[in-house]
């Protein structure tokens, strides 16, 4: 019989009748990523390339998963004998509840990016802060407890990020988030990371702002990185993040975006004389990681990043 191409998208629709969607297609999918969007994500390159490399039999597909459709999704995902999956927006944090295990790392952040079927159950974990620290070694030659950080959001990334900040010891860390709420409550989880006196003057180590110019002018003499933390940025309609005048040329900007090569707010960062790198390094080893649980092997790092 004759094989079948992958198709770009699947659906939930898909999943119901996936003896139908799947068939024929070869090598099967028994991996694939969650998202709302999802047309965007490069993870199925960087995975069917590592795949291929590693001579495992397998692919990895796009499934635009909506919100109310993520615990039948991830029910037929392990009725399909899938080995495993990546969620990306706006899974994250409600996938923590709908997962069988939990790994501490999922725990911790409270958000689960990467889920390994195991039998019958789906354990989750969280790879993006490691991914997050791996990506910022790469792109800045610095460590995360070195440097004073600004993460934009509070979302599962953001708190994927500020967790790993706090683990390693950074020098301060300062949360905004449209919602202020959620950056306040972000940092109180993390208070107890923070009660040695690191840094002398008057700016605490621990802070959430709330999204405004002032509050974030006030803080950017007192950063080394901003990291975009939210999906703004994706769209092309997007405003910009933060007004231009405010980067300066002693900043890091790391945007885990990483949708158009140059997003908009590396873009104005590099103008402004800051050094700035998008997230396509965040995926590359979040997506490494991921693929080291999946299989219990290396990753073909490589690969994975010429892919890209
Ligand atoms: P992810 O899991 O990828 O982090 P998420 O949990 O949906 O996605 O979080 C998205 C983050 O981007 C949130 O911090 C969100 O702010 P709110 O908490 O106020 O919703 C932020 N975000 C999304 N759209 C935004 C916008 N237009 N302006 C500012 N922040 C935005």
């Amino acid at each position: 019989m004759k094989k079948k191409r992958a198709k770009e998208l699947y659906t939930l629709a898909d999943l119901q009748n996936w003896s139908h969607a799947a068939q024929r297609v070869d090598p099967p999918i028994r991996l694939g990523v969650f998202g709302d969007p999802v047309t965007h994500s490069l993870s199925p390159q960087m995975q069917n390339a590592a795949l291929k490399e590693s001579q495992v039999a397998a692919q990895y597909a796009r499934f635009q998963i909506l919100p109310n459709e993520l615990s039948e999704g991830l029910c037929l995902v392990r009725a399909h004998n899938f080995i495993g999956l990546n969620l990306t927006v706006p899974h994250k944090i409600a996938a923590l509840e709908m997962v069988d295990d939990c790994e501490a790392s999922a725990r911790r952040v409270g958000a689960v990016n990467t889920i390994s079927i195991q039998g019958e159950k789906l354990c989750g974990c969280n790879t993006d802060g490691r991914g997050f620290a791996r990506a910022i070694r790469e792109e800045f030659s610095v460590d995360l407890r070195d440097l004073r950080v600004l993460v934009l959001g509070a979302g599962g990334a953001a708190r994927a990020i500020a967790m790993q900040c706090a683990q390693e010891d950074c020098e301060r860390l300062v949360v905004a988030n449209r919602t202020f709420e959620k950056a306040k409550s972000l940092v109180e989880g993390l208070r107890h990371f923070f009660l040695g006196p690191k840094v002398f003057g008057p700016v605490p180590r621990l802070q959430a702002i709330p999204w405004e110019e002032p509050a974030f002018r006030f803080q950017i003499g007192n950063l080394d990185l901003i990291v975009n933390a939210t999906p703004l940025g994706l769209s092309r309609s997007d405003p910009p993040l933060l007004p231009a005048r405010l980067l300066a040329p002693h900043l890091m900007i790391y945007d885990t975006v990483y949708s158009s090569g140059t997003t908009p707010f590396v873009r104005a960062a590099i103008e402004a004389g800051a050094r700035a790198a998008n997230g396509l390094s965040m995926l590359l080893h979040q997506g490494a990681l991921a693929f080291e649980l999946w299989f219990g092997r290396e990753a073909p790092l490589n690969a994975m990043r010429n892919a890209l």
